[in-house]
């Protein structure tokens, strides 16, 4: 996690934001501008956990889930169009990885999340962190190369 957080002085105290840095770019322009809002979305869950004055968070944890899961649906179609276009081979293991990230976002269950609200934001940077650093550094890295 700490590879892409760093750290702001804000107000006197220290908050940590996620970043999209050199090492997370594949090199292919429409994909890193596509998974740089991966970040922008991790980010805004990290800030809303660490907001101490929010009562209730549910409203916006929905905003950032539903918006997470329209927005993956619509990245991974065009990640795969694009290794489609130029023939890539490893393009049936990508469709399994992005078919079990649609799932979680599927699975995701809005009733639990007034249960235990931060615990649902830890979740989705959770589920973020895993494909921050897993999928794009070890597999979406590959299509670049
Ligand atoms: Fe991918």
């Amino acid at each position: 996690m700490r590879l892409f957080k760093v750290k702001l002085l804000l107000e006197g105290r220290y908050i940590f934001m996620y970043e999209m840095k050199q090492e997370y770019k594949i090199g292919i322009e429409q994909i890193d501008e596509q998974h740089k809002k991966l970040f922008e979305l991790a980010d805004r869950a990290y800030v809303l956990l660490k907001d101490e004055f929010a009562i209730d968070k549910y409203d916006k944890i929905v905003e950032i889930l539903d918006e997470l899961k329209d927005y993956t649906i619509f990245h991974f179609k065009s990640e795969e169009e694009y290794m489609e276009s130029i023939g890539y081979k490893r393009l049936f293991t990508q469709k399994i990885e992005h078919a079990k990230f649609i799932e979680s976002l599927e699975n995701v269950d809005y009733k639990h999340i007034d249960v235990d609200q931060d615990e649902s934001l830890v979740k989705i940077l959770n589920f973020l962190n895993d494909w921050l650093t897993e999928h794009i550094l070890k597999t979406d890295k590959l299509i670049g190369q």
